[in-house]
């Protein structure tokens, strides 16, 4: 049930991509492919919902998806790109936990001729022929999205606690970067406390905490800008512990758009969320297809779009997606 409904969702385009290039009819069925997919793990809601629609997305090809759970660790990852290799299989998909440390390994996969093709995280690398392509959004539009919202919202005026991803991690590193290119035409705006929650709920709930403890119970603090949704709904959480109003007292805007942001801000407990699609896996699936095929090399980049939601259709946003995830 809740299958059939996940792909009509994603059938009916709310979780499209849009291609640099168009990948054009390319749903063309890849049944003996069989693909390696090394996965950070499951630290938040939108996470899980990318494992899950990817398991999906490769049922409908008929590909053989094996998936592999770091568990946060990029050992881990390393360890699980090389089990693929040794297996041979058709192409690795990497989501990588951080930006730097992958040359070895897909030098290896490189030469054993299996294309390589990032999920939603970018790597800090000089070889870019080490990957076939990126499914990934524009990290830095997205902060820049939140810096946007956020100066509109307080008329340029506003001290800032921000919630950083794992540290390394392409998100967390171009999320701060596109969230200060917005705020710094506005001398009145700035960061005044900045820490890692880990992009999980607890890792949000005790930064924030410690960001209230040290302010007096938040005093001064105009609103909070977390790197995704999880660590903004611990940080709400704190918030409500510690007596304040989320939202009202306390701005929030975050990035993800998963079912329990768009429900916090229907309470009217958060203000402003910028979506990412967990549909990273469909898209890399036609390329790799395309590429397997007929040669068609996709292009670098295939983007996915960064659409700012509001609290105005939260409610009809949150009845579209919950069974999703
Ligand atoms: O790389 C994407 C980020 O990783 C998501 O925004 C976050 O929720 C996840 O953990």
């Amino acid at each position: 049930m809740i299958f059939a409904k996940l792909t009509k969702f994603l059938a009916a385009g709310a979780l499209a991509v849009s291609v640099a290039a168009p990948l054009t009819s390319v749903a063309a069925r890849a049944d003996s492919l069989t693909i390696g997919f090394s996965q950070i793990g499951s630290e938040s809601g939108w996470r899980a919902a990318e494992t899950k629609v990817a398991k999906i997305e490769a049922e409908k090809r008929g590909i053989t998806l094996k998936i592999a759970d770091a568990q946060q660790k990029q050992e881990n990852q390393i360890k699980a790109i090389r089990s693929f290799i040794a297996q041979g299989v058709d192409a690795i998909f990497v989501a990588p936990v951080v930006a730097t440390g992958w040359d070895t390994v897909l030098g290896e996969a490189k030469q054993a001729n299996i294309p390589v093709v990032l999920l939603d995280r970018d790597i800090d690398t000089k070889d870019k022929s080490l990957y076939l392509t990126a499914v990934t959004s524009d990290q830095v539009l997205e902060g820049k999205v939140a810096g946007d919202w956020l100066a509109k919202q307080t008329g340029g005026k506003c001290d800032i606690v921000e919630l950083q991803g794992t540290v390394g991690s392409s998100p967390a590193i171009n999320r701060k970067k596109g969230f200060e290119q917005a705020i710094a035409s506005h001398p009145d705006m700035k960061i005044t406390r900045s820490q890692s929650g880990d992009f999980t709920r607890a890792g949000g709930k005790e930064v924030m905490e410690s960001f209230i403890k040290a302010t007096n119970g938040g005093k001064g603090i105009c609103a909070v800008y977390a790197h995704n949704d999880d660590m903004m709904i611990g940080a709400i959480q704190a918030m409500k512990e510690a007596g304040l109003k989320p939202g009202k007292d306390i701005l929030t805007v975050s990035i993800d758009s998963v079912p329990d942001m768009f429900k916090a801000m229907a309470d009217g407990d958060a203000n402003a969320t910028v979506e990412l699609s967990p549909n990273m896996a469909g898209p890399a699936f036609d390329a790799i297809a395309a590429y397997k095929k007929s040669g068609t090399v996709p292009p670098k980049w295939i983007q996915t779009p960064s659409t700012l939601h509001l609290p105005d259709t939260a409610q009809a946003e949150y009845d579209k997606r919950k069974d999703m995830y």
